[in-house]
């Protein structure tokens, strides 16, 4: 196995560590500006397969780093089942209101593996032109996250709709997760059957939940997402992101049975890494806040996280997403900061 990413999947401490960047590809660099610009909208460039994958590439070209992260959003597998979807420039996600059982039941499991070809396409076109060395990460949103956009109708401060719905009409909420499983297992599957080489499931808004919610929706529908992914493709490994876990990391690694687990920016590495089990890989988890500083702050913080992951199976990343921001340069400086380490 020649990819570093996948031999600390693996459970391997490569050192120093394979790097890649949540948000990789995105608004801070002017190359992927320029084809946002000719693409329309988000949702077509998401569907488009050669931007979508040129856009994918373009983090690697310019950074070599050690994977590249399939260019889509966690919100196309509800797009798939045919609810409602778009993105207003500012504004963010916005998507119908889901309130109730009619709803649920009026999602099209049958549709979603004919509405993601192009981005099936995008994989495929994707791995093909990537170095060998280069990892290519499929992804989905967890079934929570991709959940709390459907009930909220987009993004929220206090997820107080979804929280009230998951104490007030579990069964509504386990519902929808039911169906949202069922649909992951099937995306991620065709992902990897395309040349998806590991996936991720971003759960980003996991840390809302009580810890019996938590146990519910996030660790139990995560663990199902796994064993099913396994019966299927047993060698693809599998890194879990539930942010804003907190000392709930260990458990839900241990529970669920990914080979890797993100850990979020405030996630402490001298508290956080005991808690997991030795054998399951760890991501992260540098302050996207400390690369749009640069100097200083950049190499101290950097540091901070290469001494503490120093010894286990790690992959460099940051705690959370790259922000529209970030110069371009300070990027440059932590691949070599790290590369050096
Ligand atoms: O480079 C990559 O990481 C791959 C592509 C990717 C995007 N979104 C592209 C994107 C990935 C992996 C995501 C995941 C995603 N999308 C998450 C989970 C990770 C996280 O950040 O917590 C979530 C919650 C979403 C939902 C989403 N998509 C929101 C809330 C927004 C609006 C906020 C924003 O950053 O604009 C998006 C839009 C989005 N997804 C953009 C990109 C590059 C910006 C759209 C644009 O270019 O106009």
């Amino acid at each position: 196995m020649t990819n570093p990413l996948l031999r600390v999947l693996a459970g391997e401490a490569v050192w120093p560590p394979p790097l890649w960047l949540m948000r990789q590809a995105g608004r801070y660099l002017p190359e992927y500006r320029a084809i946002r610009g000719q693409a329309g909208d988000f949702i077509s460039l998401c569907t488009n397969p050669a931007l979508a994958s040129e856009v994918t590439l373009q983090p690697i070209r310019r950074y070599g780093f050690d994977a590249a992260i399939l260019f889509s959003d966690i919100l196309m597998l509800p797009w798939a089942l045919g609810y409602g979807l778009a993105f207003k420039d500012g504004e963010g996600p916005v998507l119908p209101r889901l309130t109730g059982a009619a709803e649920v039941a009026s999602l099209q499991p049958g549709r979603v593996l004919g509405a993601v070809a192009p981005i099936l396409e995008t994989v495929q076109r994707t791995r093909a032109a990537l170095p060998a060395e280069t990892a290519l990460i499929g992804f989905a949103g967890s079934p929570f996250t991709v959940a709390c956009y459907m009930v909220e109708g987009g993004g929220s401060k206090e997820f107080a709709l979804i929280r009230g719905m998951a104490h007030a009409q579990p069964g509504l909420l386990a519902g929808l997760v039911d169906v949202l499983v069922e649909s992951t297992v099937e995306y991620l599957a065709a992902q990897v059957q395309a040349g998806a080489d590991a996936v991720m499931l971003f759960d980003s808004w996991a840390g809302v939940l009580s810890p019996l919610l938590f146990r519910r929706h996030v660790t139990e529908p995560t663990a199902r997402i796994v064993k099913a992914l396994r019966l299927r493709h047993p060698g693809t490994p599998i890194i879990g992101f539930p942010r804003l876990a907190g000392v709930r990391v260990g458990a839900y690694a241990a529970a669920t049975g990914v080979d890797a687990v993100a850990l979020d920016t405030g996630a402490d590495l001298a508290l956080a890494l005991p808690l997991v089990p030795d054998a399951v890989a760890t991501q992260g988890n540098l302050d996207p806040l400390a690369l749009v500083a640069g100097g200083a702050a950049l190499a101290a913080e950097t540091r901070s996280v290469l001494e503490a992951a120093r010894g286990r199976p790690h992959i460099f990343n940051l705690g959370h997403g790259i922000v529209p921001q970030t110069p371009p340069d300070h990027v440059a400086e932590l691949v070599r900061l790290v590369r050096a380490a």
